[in-house]
C-alpha cells in the first residue's frame, strides 16, 4: 500500500483515502471519470469557493457543473437537500453521475446524503476542507441533514468512492475553526491511541503550515477506518462505531441547549472530552491525574474545558436524554478505560453526571 493512500476495509464497499492530494492530481481522475463517460458535479459552499476561487477549474470541473450553497450549519436543511437534487435533476444527470463535496462537514454530509438519495444513489466523492471533516466527517460514510426537531436526524450510510485530502486547503480556514477539529484530533488520541496523544503534547501547537499536520490527519484517518472497518453501522452491542462519540454525549447537549452556532462543535466536543475524562475517573476507570492531563492538551489547542454560557443542568440532563445513541432510555456515555482506551458505559446513575455538568460551570 502506498503511504499517500489508505484503504477503508468494507469489502466491496471499500475506498481509498489519498492523501497529498492537490488540484492538479484530482485534474487526472476527474478526467480519468469524463474518459469513461461519467458526468461530474460539485457541491460547495460560498465561503470555500471564495476562498479558493481557481482550485475547481484547476481540477478540471467547469462552471455549470458547480453548485454553491450558503456556508453554515443551516444549510444542512431540507430545503438545501431539495435544491441539490434539483439541481442535479434540472440538468438531467444520470446514474453515471459522480457528485463530489468540495467543503467541510456540512458540504460532506448534505452532498452524501444527495448521492445517497438521486436516482437512488449516485457515486460519491468526498474533497474536505476543513480539519474536522479531513479527519473525522468525510470518512465512514455517516451522510445526513438537520431537522427542525434536531441535528443530523435523517440521513443514510452512504460511503464515499474515494477521499481526497489537500491539506493544503486549511491554509484559509479561520484559526476558529482549525481548533475546532483539532478537538477531533485528540479525541482519537484519547480513544485509541495514547502515542498519538503523547505526540500531540509535545508538540508547540499545530497550523495549517506544520510539517506534523499530515501525519497527524493520516494518523486519525487510520483510526476512523478501523473503526469503521469493525463496525460500520454503528450496530456493535459494545464498543465498535460508538466510540468515535467520546465526549460527545456531552457535546450534543452543549450544543443543543445552547442553540447551534454558539459553540462550534469542535468547541463543544473539546469540553465534552474534558466532561468524559472527569466520568472516567467518577467511574475509577482512570486515575485522577489524567484529568489536568487532558485538561492541559486541550487549552494548549486553544479549546474550552469549561462552558462559557450560562447552561442549565436540568436542560443539559433533559437534553442527554433524547440523544438518539441512547438505548432502553438508559444514558450511554462512552468512557476510558485508560486514557488512550475509549469504552461504552451504561446505567451511569444521573447525580453523577449532574455533579459533573456543574463543576463544568453549569447552573
Ligand atoms: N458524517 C460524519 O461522520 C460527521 C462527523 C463529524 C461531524 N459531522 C458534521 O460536520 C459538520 C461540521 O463540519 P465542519 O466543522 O467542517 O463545518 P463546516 O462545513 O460548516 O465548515 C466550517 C466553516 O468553515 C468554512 N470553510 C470550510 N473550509 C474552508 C477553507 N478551506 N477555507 C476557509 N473557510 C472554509 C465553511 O464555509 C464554514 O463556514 C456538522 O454538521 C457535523 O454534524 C459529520
Amino acid at each position: 500500500m502506498s503511504t499517500e493512500t489508505l484503504t477503508v476495509q468494507l469489502a466491496e464497499r471499500s475506498y481509498p483515502i489519498h492523501f497529498s492530494v492537490s488540484a492538479t492530481k484530482l485534474k487526472a481522475v476527474v478526467a480519468k471519470l469524463r474518459a469513461a463517460n461519467q458526468s461530474v458535479r460539485v457541491i460547495s459552499d460560498a465561503r470555500v469557493l471564495n476562498a479558493h476561487p481557481n482550485y475547481l477549474a484547476q481540477a478540471g470541473f467547469r462552471d455549470s457543473e458547480i453548485l454553491s450553497l450558503p456556508s453554515g450549519e443551516t444549510t444542512k436543511s431540507i430545503e438545501y437537500f431539495s435544491q441539490a437534487l434539483s439541481f442535479l435533476a434540472s440538468q438531467a444527470a444520470n446514474r453515471d453521475c459522480a457528485l463530489f463535496a468540495f467543503g467541510g462537514g456540512v458540504i460532506g454530509d448534505l452532498a452524501g446524503y444527495v448521492a445517497a438519495s438521486y436516482l437512488r444513489g449516485i457515486d460519491f466523492y468526498q474533497i474536505p476542507t476543513t480539519l474536522l471533516s479531513m479527519v473525522d466527517s468525510s470518512v465512514g460514510g455517516k451522510t445526513g441533514i438537520n431537522l427542525p426537531e434536531g441535528k443530523n436526524l435523517v440521513g443514510a450510510f452512504w460511503q464515499p468512492k474515494a477521499v481526497y485530502i489537500d491539506a493544503a486547503l486549511l491554509q484559509t480556514l479561520p484559526p476558529r475553526e482549525f481548533a475546532a477539529g483539532m478537538a477531533e484530533v485528540i479525541k482519537y488520541g484519547m480513544l485509541a491511541d495514547i502515542e498519538l496523544f503523547k505526540h500531540l503534547e509535545a508538540l508547540d501547537g499545530l497550523d495549517p503550515a506544520s510539517e506534523e499536520l499530515p501525519g497527524v490527519i493520516r494518523r486519525c484517518c487510520e483510526i476512523k477506518a478501523q473503526i469503521v472497518a469493525d463496525d460500520e453501522k454503528e450496530t456493535a452491542a459494545s464498543g465498535g462505531r460508538a466510540l468515535l462519540n467520546l465526549g460527545h454525549t456531552f457535546a450534543h447537549a452543549i450544543e443543543n441547549v445552547a442553540g447551534y452556532g454558539e459553540y462550534l462543535h469542535g468547541e463543544a466536543v473539546a469540553i465534552g472530552l474534558e466532561l468524559a475524562t472527569q466520568l472516567s475517573v467518577q467511574l475509577d476507570q482512570i486515575p485522577a491525574g489524567d484529568i489536568p492531563r487532558v485538561r492541559r492538551l486541550i487549552k494548549q489547542f486553544k479549546l474550552p474545558v469549561q462552558l462559557t454560557s450560562e447552561l442549565k443542568v436540568v436542560d443539559l440532563m433533559a437534553a442527554m436524554q433524547r440523544d438518539k445513541k441512547n438505548r432502553n432510555g438508559r444514558l450511554r456515555f462512552v468512557s476510558m478505560s485508560e486514557l488512550g482506551t475509549a469504552i461504552t458505559s451504561e446505567g451511569i446513575e444521573s447525580e453523577v453526571v449532574e455533579t459533573i455538568w456543574k463543576d463544568a460551570g453549569a447552573e
